[in-house]
């Protein structure tokens, strides 16, 4: 059941394994990449309490030590304080520029452990052992990495590819089925941006995934993983095709910002949203057909997924102050907003010519249905 899938970066290419129980073995794969036989953890206090020891007795079969420090779980620890606490952490504990630094959690500790390496002793290397579906399918892999600004999200922070990733799919089953589900935005997304037939497998599998299918869990992530690993080969550093991992993006930003990025709202779930406000918007510039936003709804309602914007609790702001919200997002270029629309499941592609006005009028329409 086990899959590995290369992200060829030339001299900086590496695996990501994906499978049932890697982390009882990742001695396996951590070993041949160290100078000396000993690793340092970066971690959050939830995922420690869950999976630390498996990894530590995963290291320790191939005479690996391990050092940790868990920080809070929670996107609050995206920040500089904890930043600095864990890059000092790091050097008290004499990392060295030949070691590892291991990520092991879900995007927020992914992002922050992959910026800590790459700034101690100017660039050290690290391995991602991403805890969270959302991280295995998206933040693991490709090497963004960075913390959160009072200013705004990710707006602090460096590409760094990991040196291997570690996908372990046993470890999804620790999750509530809120988180799953919002980290399975992002692999329909990749069905919708890039690949029909993996859409139409997700509509007839999706339950099987989300209910904890290992087979069908490991067979969304790989291709999930696949195609990140396709266009992040091909863009590494998003000039170009790397930004329709977007799709859905340009409307989730505003809906997070309008809930405050709370609890009201996952990111996936956002994601999730923004995709089919998506091909709305696609369908009503007569780039696809009418079916084709039906079709997305249909599938994220049959998963028990949030879809529509009245799915999210209380209150939202007008469609007016959305489109604001969206000109605050980083990806803006010369005050452009930029779109990733689709000319059908699967055709997805990056856009900055849109008319406010449309784009007002699918939001207007989502917040008041008839
Ligand atoms: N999550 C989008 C990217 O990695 O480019």
């Amino acid at each position: 059941m086990h899959q590995t899938v290369q992200v060829e970066l030339g001299d900086r290419s590496y695996d990501v394994e994906i499978g049932p129980d890697l982390l009882a073995r990742a001695g396996d794969w951590i070993a041949p990449l160290l100078a000396r036989p000993k690793v340092a953890v970066l971690t959050d206090e939830s995922v420690a309490d869950l999976h630390l020891e498996t990894l530590r007795a995963g290291l320790k079969t191939t005479g690996i030590e391990m050092s940790a420090l868990a920080l809070p779980a929670g996107e609050a620890t995206k920040s500089w304080p904890h930043f600095e606490r864990a890059v000092e952490w790091l050097l008290t504990e004499k990392v060295e520029r030949s070691d590892v630094v291991v990520a092991l959690g879900g995007g927020v500790i992914g992002d922050l452990a992959g910026f800590a390496a790459a700034v101690l002793r100017r660039g050290v290397r690290f391995v991602q052992i991403p805890t969270s579906l959302l991280a295995q399918v998206d933040s693991s892999v490709g090497g963004k990495t960075g913390i959160n600004a009072p200013q705004g999200k990710n707006l602090i922070g460096a590409f760094h590819q990991p040196s291997l990733v570690l996908a372990d799919t046993s470890v999804l089953q620790t999750m509530s089925q809120r988180d799953f589900l919002s980290g399975y935005g992002e692999v329909v997304k990749y069905g919708l941006l890039g690949d029909a037939d993996f859409f139409e497998w997700l509509e007839a599998n999706g339950r099987s995934v989300s209910s904890g299918d290992m087979a069908a869990r490991v067979r969304a992530v790989t291709r999930s993983v696949q195609m990140k690993a396709d266009i992040v080969a091909r863009d590494e550093t998003e000039q170009g095709d790397r930004a329709l991992l977007n799709l859905g993006h340009t409307f989730c930003h505003a809906l997070e910002a309008a809930t405050g990025y709370s609890d009201r709202l996952l990111h996936g779930e956002g994601v999730a949203i923004g995709c089919a406000l998506a091909f709305e918007l696609s369908s009503r510039l007569g780039l696809c057909s009418q079916e084709d936003p039906s079709r997305v709804r249909a599938h994220l309602r049959a998963m028990g997924m949030k879809t529509d914007l009245a799915d999210i609790p209380g209150e939202l702001p007008s469609a007016e102050v959305l489109v604001d919200l969206m000109g605050q997002d980083k990806k803006v270029v010369d005050g452009q907003l930029r779109f990733i629309l689709a000319r059908g499941i699967g055709q997805a592609f990056v856009t900055s010519d849109v008319p406010k006005d449309a784009v007002l009028s699918v939001l207007s329409d989502a917040l008041a249905p008839v």
